[in-house]
């Protein structure tokens, strides 16, 4: 099949490639000239592992292309996909901008039968606008062009994106058209070979199941970072607390991990879109608003460990900080803990040193720029020297089992704050170490 993918960021990219890497001629397109003329040289804008050489694989096979030009990609396409961000806009709901502005470039485009799939996360009754943007400039244009809009909410998780794209857990599709629903089964059938994955529903219910998803998910966060910060209080341990509730199927082991809060390009923005979602029908979503509150007060417990070790005054005192990504296998830090933990530490006269293996241009160019007294190191081990402690933000797999002598021999005390409960197993207090974590006193 002749793809489009409008938007090149980590959903727009993945899904194209993987979607050429089964035979599909995929022609993917971005505004932004820097990122395509990258691409077409070949390289790879995000981290994302088994990426690069998905997509060079492709583009040397001729199925992945890489353009600025609209008109061009569309000419050949059936199928067309809008990928492109719904940041959190000023009020706090998704900001359909980018969405519309795509849909009405394609009603000024298109010249043949297209399905217009949003893949990109909205609220409920976009399609609708989507369909009213294309329909109006084709009504200018005189054309009586047939499409079709369809809600694909996408499910992957960076870090591990290739994967959940290749072997989805579901593919959802919402629309009203027969003629679509088939087009999106041949699609996805490669896919699915194994069993069937598809679930088809209306369109509206489909932009819904996203959002359900992910507030469900980051309620389990919440609920169990406010478990362990009550276990703290009354002398349990959040750790063993949760290995005893996961063993029950019907909570299960995922998702209930205690840390520094859930942060990404998702999670924040869609559980606030959805509480303005539900205020904007009348309805009082107590429980998700709660879910954003708990999740934002725990991003800055790690940093009042701090505090409350050190004083309120952090002048003098350098951290030395494993993690940047607000989740290890990616370079992105929207919203990531580590944001912060850092400014938190730094306001208070902190000095930081820190490592990530894949964000530091991230946050260099980024999250963390202009923020003084940083500096960012080569190797995990350089951040110890003349550290006050070791802070521990992002779980990457060569943080987890360190070298606890070196720990000890290079910083100024033996002492680590672990906001992701990675050493809880390594009896660190039997070793010499202070040793804070999220969830114990
Ligand atoms: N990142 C994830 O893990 C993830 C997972 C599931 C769903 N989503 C949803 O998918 C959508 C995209 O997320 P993302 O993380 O890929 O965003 P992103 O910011 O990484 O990428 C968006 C891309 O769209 C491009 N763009 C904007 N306007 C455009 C236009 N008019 N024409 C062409 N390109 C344009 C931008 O330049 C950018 O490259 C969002 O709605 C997000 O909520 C993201």
């Amino acid at each position: 099949m002749n793809i489009t993918i409008i938007g090149s960021g980590y959903v727009g990219l993945v899904s194209g490639t993987c979607f050429a890497e089964m035979g599909n001629r995929v022609t993917c397109v971005d505004i932004d000239p820097v990122k395509i003329e990258k691409l077409n040289k070949g390289v790879i804008p995000i981290f994302e592992p088994g990426l690069e050489t998905m997509v060079l694989k492709n583009v040397k096979k001729n199925n992945l292309f890489f353009t600025t030009v609209l008109p061009k990609a569309l000419k050949d396409s059936e199928i067309v996909f809008i990928a492109v961000g719904t940041p959190m806009g000023a009020d706090g709901s998704a900001d359909l901008q980018y969405v519309l502005a795509v849909a009405k470039s394609i009603g000024q485009s298109m010249q043949k039968r297209l399905v217009v799939v949003d893949k990109s996360t909205v609220p409920i009754g976009t399609a609708d606008k989507v369909e009213t943007t294309i329909q109006k400039e084709l009504d200018i244009r005189n054309s009586d062009l047939q499409f079709d809009v369809v809600s694909n909410p996408e499910f992957l998780k960076e870090g591990a994106a290739i994967a959940d794209f290749m072997k989805p857990d579901r593919v959802v599709i919402g629309t009203d058209s027969d003629f679509a629903t088939d087009k999106m089964k041949q699609l996805y059938h490669p896919f699915c070979m194994s069993r069937d994955r598809f679930i088809s529903m209306d369109i509206r219910s489909a932009e819904m199941t996203k959002y359900a998803a992910n507030a469900m998910l980051a309620t389990k966060i919440s609920f169990m970072n406010e478990i362990a910060n009550i276990c703290e209080k009354v002398g349990a341990d959040a750790n063993q607390v949760r290995i005893g509730i996961g063993s029950d199927q019907r909570i299960g082991y995922s998702f209930i991990y205690p840390g520094a809060g859930y942060g990404g390009s998702c999670f924040p923005k869609d559980v606030k879109a959805l509480t303005k979602i539900a205020k904007e029908y009348g309805c009082d979503s107590k429980l998700i608003i709660a879910v954003e509150e708990v999740n934002d007060a725990q991003k800055l417990v790690i940093a009042q460990k701090i505090v409350t070790r050190f004083g309120e005054d952090l002048t003098g005192f350098t951290f030395g900080i494993w993690g940047l990504s607000f989740k290890p296998g990616t370079d992105d830090m929207r919203e990531a803990p580590s944001i912060y933990v850092i400014k938190e530490l730094v306001s208070r006269g902190a000095k930081i040193k820190v490592y990530d293996p894949k964000a530091i241009d991230e946050a260099k160019e980024h999250y963390l720029k202009g923020v003084l007294n940083i500096t960012y190191a080569d190797s995990k081990y350089d951040v110890l020297k003349d550290s006050d402690a070791l802070v521990l933000l992002t779980e990457w797999k060569e943080f987890r089992s360190p070298d606890f002598e070196e720990l000890q021999n290079q910083l100024k005390s033996p002492i680590i704050f672990d906001g992701r409960n990675q050493y809880n197993t390594f009896k660190l207090e039997e070793k010499g170490f202070e040793y804070y974590q999220i969830g114990k006193k």
